[in-house]
């Protein structure tokens, strides 16, 4: 099977939209298959920086991106990408983007209840990105949500807005939020219908057709497995589910479609918004891991919590999400520290366990148990070849494997496109 999936292994932001982009040019299609614009993918080629939320990174490639119904899509978010990408020189449009028409949609009332929620819960805040993604997948779960196709339909669109705002409204004023009104959401819709349904088919034809002509496909996830609804650190997750198994159900195609998973994580660890983070440094390490990493969410601009790599949560994400090879990304950010530290397993309550708890006091209760390593001196910044890496840096990768039981495939040593370390082809199947 030569197609191959990419999601995090850690918390998000590992590189997964550097390493889809590099990746792209051996594949034909790109497909996003889970989350929505909460995720924020930042693509440098030859000095110009591409970011993207929703569309798939292939598109930077001029590959095909298709967005699969496992996505939740808001068409303000969407058509405002277009249009950044084009004022940055890339041809978007339909022949190079098909979404799929059953992906359910994000409305305004979503952000808006999404903001409220989290205005409620005060410090026990999700630190949500705010943009709906929670609401939407609920609604689409409720059997509530308006489908992409939904809007070649005025009727079904007029009777499933009754539904959604005697839903929200009720939520809304409990909340102490202004409510909606049916008309102005009526004609938005009405409005965008022109602008997005060019771009709506049942993409699992276009995907089964390129399966039968042999072509490559790249699966592009977001977020990542410890931001999984059902795996993660519940109730401080996304909405979706990020493992690599959801990218059949997110698409449309059989799971012996999938290929290849790869797992991007960095050579650290790193965290944005609420929830446990058992290797999360306050000191000054973390804030140096910060300012070289250049560590601010893509989407929301906060600053991300930074810490020690975590072989055991990565080792968990290996598991569950159905891992194969693993993509380390960000070693340059550990160039010169003078010792590094891998955490292998955790104290929980007197008890050593080698994974993270679910129940949420184990979780927070997890402290590390650490195995230190010397660092090393010279630069891995820009290596583009395994010969180039300092010796300490080779004994530290592979203590990461042996860790997370899982091969390290590729290597990635700054922003750019280029600087980048394949063990091996991943589409080599
Ligand atoms: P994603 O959400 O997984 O696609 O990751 P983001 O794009 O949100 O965050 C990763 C950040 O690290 C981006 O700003 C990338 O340009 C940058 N990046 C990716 N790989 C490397 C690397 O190997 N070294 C350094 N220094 N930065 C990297
Ligand atoms: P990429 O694809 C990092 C986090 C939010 C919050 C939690 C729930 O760039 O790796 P949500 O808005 O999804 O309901 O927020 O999930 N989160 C991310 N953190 N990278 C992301 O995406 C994220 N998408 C959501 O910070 O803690
Ligand atoms: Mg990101």
């Amino acid at each position: 099977m030569a197609n191959v999936a990419v999601i995090g292994a850690q918390w998000g932001d590992e590189g997964k939209g550097k390493v889809v982009d590099w990746l792209a040019s051996r594949a034909e299609i790109v497909v996003r298959f889970q989350g929505g614009h909460n995720a924020g993918h930042t693509l440098v080629v030859g000095g110009n920086t591409y970011k993207l939320s929703l569309l798939p990174s292939g598109i930077v490639r001029g590959k095909l991106g298709i967005i699969g119904n496992g996505v939740v899509l808001d068409p303000d978010a969407l058509l405002g990408e277009i249009e950044k990408l084009r004022a940055q020189g890339l041809e978007v449009g339909p022949h190079n983007l098909r979404i799929a028409e059953n992906a359910p949609l994000i409305l305004p009332l979503h952000p808006a209840l999404d903001r409220a929620r989290e205005a409620a819960r005060g410090e026990d805040k999700i630190g949500t990105t705010g943009r709906g993604i929670g609401p939407a997948y609920e609604d689409k779960v409720g059997r509530r949500a308006i489908r992409l196709c939904d809007l070649a339909e005025p009727e079904t669109v007029s009777a499933k807005l009754d539904e959604l705002l005697l839903h929200h409204n009720a939520l809304l004023r409990g909340l102490g939020a202004p409510v909606f009104e049916k008309a102005a959401l009526f004609e938005a819709l009405m409005a965008l219908a022109p602008r997005l349904l060019p771009y709506a088919e049942p993409v699992w034809e276009r995907l089964d057709a390129a399966r039968r002509e042999g072509r490559r496909v790249l699966f592009e996830g977001a977020q990542a497995v410890m931001l999984d609804v059902d795996h993660g650190t519940y109730p401080y997750v996304t909405s979706s589910n990020t493992v690599a198994g959801n990218a059949a159900a997110g698409s449309g195609v059989g799971p012996d479609a999938i290929g290849l998973v790869l797992g991007i994580a960095k050579a650290y660890t790193t965290r944005v918004g609420s929830g446990p983070f058992p290797t999360e440094l306050h000191d000054a390490t973390g804030r140096l891991l910060g300012e070289r990493g250049r560590e601010f969410g893509t989407v929301t601009g906060r600053p991300r919590r930074c810490g020690w790599f975590d072989a055991a949560m990565v080792r968990q994400a290996v598991k569950i999400g159905g891992v194969q090879g693993l993509v380390l990304t960000k070693l340059d950010v550990l160039d010169g520290l003078p010792e590094l530290k891998i955490c292998t397993g955790y104290r929980v309550n007197g008890e050593v366990l080698r994974r993270l708890p679910f129940a949420m006091r184990a979780q927070a209760a997890a402290e590390p148990i650490y195995e230190a390593m010397e660092g090393w001196s010279g630069s891995t910044r820009g290596a583009r070849s395994y010969a180039e890496l300092p010796a300490q840096a080779v004994k530290y990768i592979r203590r990461i494997e042996e860790l997370v039981e899982a091969p390290v495939m590729m290597l990635s040593t700054s922003p750019e496109r280029d600087d980048t370390i394949a063990l091996r082809d991943p589409f080599a199947g």
